[in-house]
């Protein structure tokens, strides 16, 4: 539904966007996960149409973003990372001014903003002033407003930004159920756990390049062969740690805080081999723990360049 080739966008010497390829197919939630200034927003404002490239191509829902923008409006719902809203409307004037701007037949078009009221669950405050809505109705509203002509594709930008966890929670719920029922989504975010979980598959950018994609688990993988595990002793920790030393797959040892800190290249399932000169000569062992290696720390190691 997304593809992208080698898309590259300068602004003066800065280059935002540079080289970057994707692809989302049908029904996917991909997120593009960088730091701010990563060029997450430069991308998705070329996928809407709203940016030329200076090269490379896009199509979003088989057409091209270069010869055929008007297509890829008809398919796409965009939601900018800072919107405006028109005040003095209600939340339900709201909407029906955008499906009424994509020309909507008025009879069609009470059906779809109370449709929208309700998938957004906005429906209880549908006579509220938009400029008076809390920072999570207001991005609820910005998804409502993607949705009134049905696009087939979303490309959301920071959906989840500035919202409290409650407030994420809704976002998350509601972008799963567009997912459920058939939307491909493409979202941004530079927090990298905000919304991972959610994602089919995710791409880390950095300074305008897709530094890796891939499912979550696959970014895992590949990006960190090695795990850390901290062991700990009752006592004897020197040796302990010189014991680890010498186990094969293990590739450093230090001893931090009565622990021994231990870089591991190898399974999961590999990991009871540490143990067992431990055990062999009675070292009271108290605990293996595997650090976690969420999205987050990789993130931060690759956007630090160690694993580019
Ligand atoms: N209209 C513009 N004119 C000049 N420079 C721009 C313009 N838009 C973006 N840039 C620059 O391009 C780079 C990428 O910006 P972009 O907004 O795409 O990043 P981002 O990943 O969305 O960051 P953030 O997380 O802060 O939203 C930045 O260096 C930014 O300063
Ligand atoms: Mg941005």
């Amino acid at each position: 539904m997304i593809e992208a080739r080698g898309l590259v966008k300068t602004f003066g010497g800065t280059r935002a966007v540079d080289g970057v390829s994707l692809d989302v197919g049908a029904g996917e939630i991909f997120g593009f996960i960088g730091p701010n200034g990563a060029g997450k927003t430069t991308t998705l404002r070329i996928l809407a149409t709203l940016l030329e490239p200076d090269a490379g191509e896009a199509s979003v829902a088989g057409r091209s973003v270069r010869d055929d923008p008007e297509a890829v409006r008809r398919a796409i719902g965009y939601m900018p990372d800072e919107f405006g809203v028109y005040p003095g409307l209600r939340v339900d004037e709201y909407l029906d001014f955008f499906a009424a701007a994509y020309r909507l037949p008025r009879a069609r078009r009470r059906a779809v903003v109370e449709d929208v009221l309700k998938l957004t669950d906005l429906e209880g405050i549908r006579e509220k002033r938009v400029e008076a809505l809390s920072r999570g109705m207001r991005q609820r509203l910005g998804l409502g407003k993607c949705l009134v002509h049905d696009p087939a594709v979303l490309l959301l930008d920071e959906p989840a930004s500035g919202l409290d966890p409650r407030a994420r929670i809704e976002i998350r719920e509601l972008l799963r159920e567009l997912a459920r029922m058939g939307k491909t989504i493409l979202l941004s975010s530079h927090i990298l756990t905000e919304l991972s979980d959610l994602c089919t598959r995710v791409g880390i950018i950095e300074k305008g390049r897709l530094l890796a994609s891939g499912t979550p688990e696959e970014i895992l993988r590949g990006l960190a062969a090695s795990r850390t595990l901290r062991v700990r002793v009752a006592e004897r920790l020197p040796e302990a740690a010189e014991l680890l030393r010498g186990v094969s797959g293990v590739t450093h040892v230090e001893e931090r805080d009565g622990e021994a800190i231990v870089l591991f290249d190898g399974e999961e399932r590999d990991i009871h081999r540490l143990l067992r000169p431990l055990v062999e000569r009675e070292l009271p062992v108290v605990a293996v723990v595997p650090e976690s290696r969420d999205l987050e720390r990789i993130f931060l190691r690759v956007t630090k360049g160690e694993l580019a």
